[in-house]
């Protein structure tokens, strides 16, 4: 069973935001299976480079809306990516390093991570972003 499902709660409403969602969703589970599969730590790193450049693709996107839009809290929300991505960047610090693994507790964390952003600040996000009606 995937570790997270991208289901309908996950969903803001905006075509581009949603596949992207899922797209990174896809990669924590790869991500999860590599972990437990008990792959070398090769193959897990790789997996890793993989969500970490596409997580930078992501809020890249969502920066660029958000700027294009004039949407007022873009600094808070880039902010909230920032620290996101500076910790992705250690995870793979500490996995390059002697001995350095990933823990459930680390997939857990990412897995909360996304779930707690997309429900409040991507929401947010879209709501801004739809059309007036
Ligand atoms: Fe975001
Ligand atoms: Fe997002």
């Amino acid at each position: 069973m995937a570790f997270v499902v991208f289901d309908e709660r996950f969903k803001v409403g905006h075509p581009e935001i949603d596949r992207q969602h899922s797209e990174l969703f896809d990669a924590v589970n790869r991500l999860h299976d590599a972990m437990i599969a008990g792959h070398g730590r090769a193959e897990v790193a790789r997996v890793l480079v993989f969500l970490r450049n596409y997580t930078v693709h992501h809020f890249q996107t969502e920066e660029r809306f958000m700027r294009e839009s004039a949407y007022p809290a873009y600094a808070r929300h880039k902010a909230i990516h920032d620290d996101l991505t500076k910790k992705v960047l250690e995870l793979e610090r500490e996995l390059g390093s002697a001995g350095g693994t990933l823990s459930i507790a680390t997939m857990n964390f990412l897995k909360d991570w996304l779930a707690h952003h997309i429900g409040g600040e991507d929401h947010l996000l879209a709501d801004h972003l739809r059309p007036a009606r």
